[in-house]
C-alpha cells in the first residue's frame, strides 16, 4: 500500500472506530481501542512489548474482529500477511518490522535469514520474515472479512487478490506437510502449531538437544513474566529445531519434530471450506473444495480420534505413536460442520467433564487437562485459558446445536475480557490474567462476540445459517 492510501485508511478507520453499537457500550470502545493503539500502519502487533511484529494467526484473529470496525483495515492487515508468502506457498509465522529494534524480539531477523537461508523456497526479498508457519486460519478470516462489507470487498478485488495466495498456502500445507503420508498437515515446530509449551510436544521435543542457553537472550523474558512463560530448557529445544530448519535451507521432510495436530488441522479444514465459498463468490462451483475438506475431516477422524477417551489426540509423526495428553487442541474439531453427530456430542461432553470443566469448575476452557500432571494454571500453554480457542469452541458449541452452553461461553469469554483489560490468557480457575494485557486478538475476538448473532444457528465454515443483514453479524 503507498503512503497516500495508507493514511486515507487510517482517516477512515479512525471515524468508523469509535462509533460502537449502544447495545455493546464501552467494552466495545476499549477493545477497538486497544487495535487502534496496537495498528502500525499496514498491519497490528499482537503486543507492542511482548511481540511487536505481525503474527500470522493472530493477524487471522485480528481481522475477523477489525472487520466491525473497519472492513477496509481487516482487508489490509491480512493482505500486508499475503504479501510475505514464500514462492513454495508458506505464509511466516512472524512478519518482521524493520523499525523495531534487532534485540526487542527473539529470534529476530538475522537468526531466521529468510532472505538467504529461504531462498530456495522463496522467501521474499522486500520484507524479513521467519521460516515456519502457523495454523491456517486465514482463509477463514479473509471470507469473513468480505462477507463485513462485500461492497467494498468487490470493489477493492479484495478476494480476487487473496484467492490465488490462499489457495498457494493451503497446497503447500498439503502436500508438502503430509510428513505422515495419511493426509494430514504436520508441524515441524511447537511454535507452529501455535500452543507454543503445550505438554503434547513433551515427549517428541524430549529427543531434541537443546541449544546452549549462552547461545541466545530470550526477550520475551524482559516483558512477561517468568512463571508464565515456557522454561529456558523449551526454550533451548525451540531455538535447536528452527536453527536446524534454517540450516537445512526450511526444506520440508527432514524434520526431527513432526506432529500432527487436531486443531492446525481442524482450522485448515475450516479455511479450506471458507475457500470453497470465496471460490464460489469468484464464479467458480467451490465444490472440489468443500468435498476435498470432507475427506480431510475423514482423515483427521481416521488418524486422530479416540473413540474411548472422547476426543483428538495429536500423532507424533517421528515416534509413531498417539501423544496421550488432553489438550484443548483436541477439541477444536468441534468447529467442524462434517463431523459424525457422535463426535461432536462427545467433544462436548468431553469439554464439560473434569479434564476440561466447561460450565463447570472453569471460567473459559483450559489450553490443558485440569488433571493432568503436567497442568499449571499459569505457564503459557500448559493449563491457562486463551480467548481464541474459547472463540472456535462457541462457535463449534453453537454449530453443533449446544446454544445455551455457547451462549453461556460468549458470556464469559466477555466478562473475562472485560475484566483482565484484555489479557494474553488468564487463569482458568480464576480468571487471574497472564501474559500481557491490551492482548489484540483477545480484543478483536471481544469484538467479535460483541457483534455476533446469539441465540441462533451459525457456522464459522460458512454452511451454516448466514445472515447478510447484519454486516458485522456474518459469523457465517
Ligand atoms: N509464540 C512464540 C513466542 O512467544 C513464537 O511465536 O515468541
Amino acid at each position: 500500500m503507498d503512503r497516500t492510501a495508507q493514511l486515507t485508511a487510517r482517516r477512515t478507520e479512525r471515524s468508523i472506530a469509535y462509533d460502537p453499537p449502544p447495545s455493546a457500550g464501552s467494552l466495545h470502545l476499549r477493545a477497538a481501542h486497544v487495535l487502534e493503539g496496537n495498528w502500525t500502519g499496514t498491519s497490528t502487533v499482537p503486543s507492542p512489548s511482548l511481540y511487536p511484529h505481525q503474527w500470522s494467526w493472530d493477524s487471522a484473529f485480528i481481522a475477523i474482529g477489525l472487520r466491525h470496525v473497519s472492513p477496509l483495515r481487516a482487508q489490509t492487515e491480512l493482505e500486508t500477511l499475503l504479501a510475505a508468502q514464500w514462492g513454495d506457498g508458506r505464509i511466516p509465522h512472524i512478519v518482521f518490522n524493520p523499525s523495531v529494534p534487532l534485540d526487542a524480539y527473539f529470534p529476530s531477523p538475522d537468526f531466521w535469514r529468510s532472505s538467504t537461508a529461504g531462498r530456495a523456497a522463496g522467501a521474499p526479498r522486500t520484507v524479513q520474515t521467519s521460516g515456519i508457519v502457523q495454523p491456517p486460519v486465514h482463509a477463514l478470516a479473509a471470507w469473513l472479512v468480505h462477507c463485513a462489507d462485500p461492497g467494498l470487498s468487490r470493489a477493492r478485488g479484495f478476494l480476487t487478490r487473496v484467492y490465488p495466495r490462499l489457495a498457494a498456502w493451503h497446497r503447500y500445507l498439503l502436500h508438502r506437510r503430509d510428513l505422515g503420508g495419511g493426509g494430514l498437515a504436520s508441524v515441524v515446530h511447537p511454535w507452529e502449531q501455535g500452543m507454543d509449551n503445550s505438554p503434547c510436544w513433551d515427549a517428541p521435543l524430549s529427543r531434541v538437544t537443546p541449544a546452549p542457553a549462552r547461545s541466545f537472550r530470550r526477550a520475551d523474558l524482559d516483558h512477561g513474566a517468568a512463571e508464565d512463560r515456557p522454561t529456558d530448557l523449551d526454550y533451548g529445544r525451540y531455538v535447536r529445531l528452527a536453527t536446524d530448519y534454517r540450516d537445512g535451507e526450511y526444506a520440508d521432510g527432514g524434520a526431527e519434530f513432526a506432529v500432527e495436530d487436531p486443531s492446525f488441522n481442524a482450522l485448515l479444514i475450516a479455511s479450506e471450506h471458507a475457500l470453497a465459498r470465496i471460490a464460489h463468490e469468484l464464479g467458480a462451483t467451490g465444490t472440489a473444495r468443500h468435498a476435498r475438506a470432507e475427506r480431510l475431516t475423514a482423515a483427521l477422524v481416521e488418524r486422530l480420534w479416540d473413540p474411548a477417551e472422547g476426543m483428538f489426540f495429536c500423532r507424533d509423526v517421528r515416534g509413531g505413536e498417539m501423544i496421550p495428553e488432553r489438550s484443548v487442541s483436541g477439541l477444536v474439531p468441534l468447529l467442524l460442520p462434517g463431523l459424525p453427530h457422535g463426535i461432536a456430542a462427545a467433544l462436548v461432553r468431553t469439554a464439560r467433564g473434569p479434564h476440561f470443566g466447561l460450565g463447570d469448575s472453569t471460567r473459559l476452557v483450559p489450553s490443558y487437562d485440569l488433571l493432568g500432571e503436567a497442568f499449571d494454571p499459569h505457564r503459557y500453554w500448559r493449563g491457562p485459558a486463551w480467548f481464541n480457542t474459547s472463540w472456535l469452541l462457541e462457535r463449534g458449541l453453537r454449530l453443533h446445536g449446544e446454544q445455551a452452553r455457547a451462549e453461556a461461553l460468549r458470556q464469559a469469554v466477555l466478562d473475562t475480557a472485560d475484566a483482565t483489560g484484555f489479557a494474553e490468557y488468564v487463569d482458568p480457575y480464576t480468571g487471574e490474567a497472564c501474559g500481557a494485557t491490551g492482548f489484540s486478538w483477545t480484543a478483536a475476538l471481544t469484538l467479535d462476540l460483541l457483534h455476533g448473532p446469539s441465540g441462533h444457528s451459525v457456522s464459522v465454515t460458512g454452511i451454516g445459517t448466514f445472515d447478510m443483514s447484519d454486516k458485522g453479524g456474518d459469523r457465517g
